[in-house]
């Protein structure tokens, strides 16, 4: 333990430099070439062997002693949001509409920064540390799903898996944990109204297109309210009406969207049938033609209890128990689900605040983190990687 936090103190400016210039060079979802070929070029420096998947994503593999006792997998994602950066720093990013403002800069650089202690401390630990750098986190079909295709949880089949994000509302030096239900799965809902656009003081010889859809905004709610168990997490949000253009026309179109999250699968697909119910319904009562399309984004994020138990422990013994707390319930989504689905999996926030930066919400154009945040990851990444030894199955 002690080895890993002086490597960690040791290579800390390294690793801010780096997510300074991922920083600088942000790349969206599935276009992260440059980033990609900057996590390739690290590993080959450190002397890390890795193949490349899913286009943009790297697995690399740190073989310990007895490397098939045991595999842990660390994951870390690398792409940036279509926002514009506002913050005035020297390593702001350089591309235009393009910014880390989620933290996967600091994702990536923490992973990289990891790999580094673990190769050297390789005769250290046993078993394996497999190294995922995966695409595409903030798009679906999420870029997880696309690592898990390829190959990325086999040869070897990793006994567990870790990922962390960082959380603006959390202290620097501090992490969270929470086992079980963690984050929601998120689909998205798009309706198109269709109807016989015409003169608005004359309603009953058009087909009511606001009408309808009015009535589709106000009956969706109840397949949360009424038809969901209370004790059941879950939220419906229509977030877009778009239709009509003046004060007279009724318009003979209206598109809708919005979101619909979940803690349980089976509840979310009935409500998928329901949302096409209540829509099915509205247009029989009111003639207009309603087409409903449901994409179905990550499925819910489930921390492994066990896995989350013994790796809170862990935490508690390298970072003291007053800096390990327990992690809110969040409806917010996230593809490390995609892993949470297949193999023992624990997701864990990693504090970014500190009183000066005060709070910054993530996919916001001011979003940054206290950088110190950079050392405490990777050394509680690469503590996971060599101790987690957990014998629990999925
Ligand atoms: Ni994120």
């Amino acid at each position: 333990m002690q080895k890993i936090k002086d490597l960690a103190r040791q290579y800390k400016d390294d690793v801010i430099a780096m997510r300074r210039h991922l920083h600088a060079h942000p790349e969206l979802s599935y276009q992260e070439y440059e980033t990609s070929k900057f996590v390739q070029n690290k590993l080959k420096e450190y002397g890390i062997p890795f193949k490349v998947m899913a286009e943009t994503g790297v697995v690399g593999i740190i073989e310990g002693k007895s490397p098939g006792s045991y595999t842990v997998a660390l994951r870390a994602d690398m792409d940036a949001l279509p926002i514009q950066e506002e913050n005035e720093v020297e390593y702001a990013s350089q591309n235009t509409g393009v910014m880390h403002a989620c933290g996967h800069d600091v994702h990536t650089s923490v992973l990289l920064g990891a790999a580094r202690i673990l190769m050297q401390l390789k005769n250290e630990f046993d078993g394996t540390v497999k190294l995922i750098f995966q695409p595409g986190e903030e798009k679906n079909p999420g870029g997880a799903s696309l690592m898990i295709k390829a190959g990325a949880l086999k040869d070897p089949v990793p006994n567990a898996i870790f990922g962390l994000h960082v959380h603006p509302t959390l202290d620097v030096g501090t992490y969270s944990f929470r086992g079980g239900e963690a984050m929601a799965s998120a689909d998205e809902i798009y309706i198109t109204v269709k109807g016989k656009g015409g003169h608005a003081a004359a309603p009953h010889l058009t087909v009511d297109t606001i009408y309808a859809a009015s009535q589709i905004v106000v009956s969706l709610q109840q397949v949360i309210s009424r038809r969901n168990d209370p004790l059941n997490h879950s939220v419906l949000s229509i977030t877009s009406v778009q239709g009509g253009f003046t004060t007279n026309v009724i318009p003979s179109e209206v598109k809708m969207m919005g979101t619909f999250r979940a803690m349980n699968e089976e509840w979310r697909f009935r409500a998928h049938d329901l949302i096409r119910n209540v829509c099915e319904g509205v247009s029989k009562s009111t003639g207009a033609e309603i087409n409903v399309h449901i994409d179905v984004g990550y499925p819910f994020l489930v921390n492994h209890p066990e896995l989350t138990a013994d790796a809170r422990k862990l935490a508690e013994a390298f970072a003291g128990e007053e800096n390990v707390s327990e992690t809110e319930l969040r409806m917010g989504a996230e593809d490390f689900a995609y892993y949470s689905q297949e193999i023992p999996a624990c997701f864990y926030r990693l504090g970014t605040r500190n009183a000066e930066l005060g709070t910054r919400i993530g996919h916001t154009p001011t979003f940054n983190v206290d950088e110190d945040a950079i050392m405490y990851g990777m050394g509680m990444m690469a503590w996971l990687g060599a101790a987690c030894r957990s014998e629990v199955k999925k």
